[in-house]
């Protein structure tokens, strides 16, 4: 692959700026400047640097972040910063379509792990209500938890745009006041609008775990990192 062709599939600007950065003498390879554009260069497992920030090729992104509360998860948010300005130009320039997206959405309020991708049917396989890919949220209420909101979130509950039912496929009380909960839909404002409809409120709402991924302790709320291959099968699985 050309490596202007690779600096313009990494986000790094178009193929007429990522030329002018090789060419002003600004990307390395293993320690080398490489000036010319037209180079060919093999992707696979490749590290190179532009302008001294070291940058690792993805032929597709798969990222996690722990989203922070106070972004919202779209590209145009209307009240609060968005999460893509917690990740680097790159990544958020990476050509599309589709670009990296988030695969779903949680709300301003909400914390916890977040995927985003660029490979669109990654982002349809994680997303679409038919492959139930499970989620665990744990919510803070404003009351006490009982067992009939246990066993009402479990059974079923009505939620006002849909006759249908939508349970959590598993549901328990992890503290008087936290709720551990699993959802395998992902329906608006669900957890607090389930847990609203069986007379309790959410306060806090986070999400630890998508699928086999469970949100890494170490990683503080605003980080963002590159998922690894174990990761996107534990995913895949
Ligand atoms: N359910 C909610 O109510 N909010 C979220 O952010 C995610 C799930």
């Amino acid at each position: 692959m050309q490596l202007q062709q690779i600096l313009f599939s990494q986000g790094f600007g178009t193929r007429r700026i990522c030329a002018g950065l090789i060419q002003q003498g600004l990307v390395e390879i293993a320690g080398n400047v490489r000036t010319d554009p037209l180079e060919e260069v093999d992707p696979e497992g490749l590290r190179f640097s532009v302008q001294g920030r070291e940058w690792p090729f993805h032929a597709k992104a798969y990222l996690m972040l722990h989203k922070p509360a106070g972004y919202e998860c779209s590209q145009k948010p209307s009240a609060w910063p968005s999460i893509y300005t917690l990740l680097p130009g790159p990544v958020r320039q990476r050509p599309g379509p589709p670009g990296v997206q988030a695969i779903g959405r949680l709300d301003q309020d909400t914390t916890g792990l977040l995927l985003l991708s660029d490979d669109g049917t990654f982002i349809h396989r994680m997303s679409s209500p038919r492959h139930h890919v499970p989620k665990v949220y744990e919510a803070v209420t404003k009351h006490p938890i009982d067992a009939r909101q246990v066993e009402r979130l479990l059974a079923g509950v009505v939620l006002d745009d849909d006759p249908k039912p939508v349970r959590a496929s598993a549901c328990e009380a992890a503290g008087e006041q936290l709720l551990r909960l699993t959802l395998t839909e992902g329906k608006y404002h669900q957890v607090k609008r389930m847990v609203a409809a069986v007379g309790n409120r959410v306060e806090g709402l986070h999400r630890s775990r998508i699928g086999g991924l469970e949100l890494p302790a170490d990683m503080a709320p605003g980080q963002w990192r590159w998922l690894d291959t174990a990761e996107l099968a534990l995913l895949r699985a």
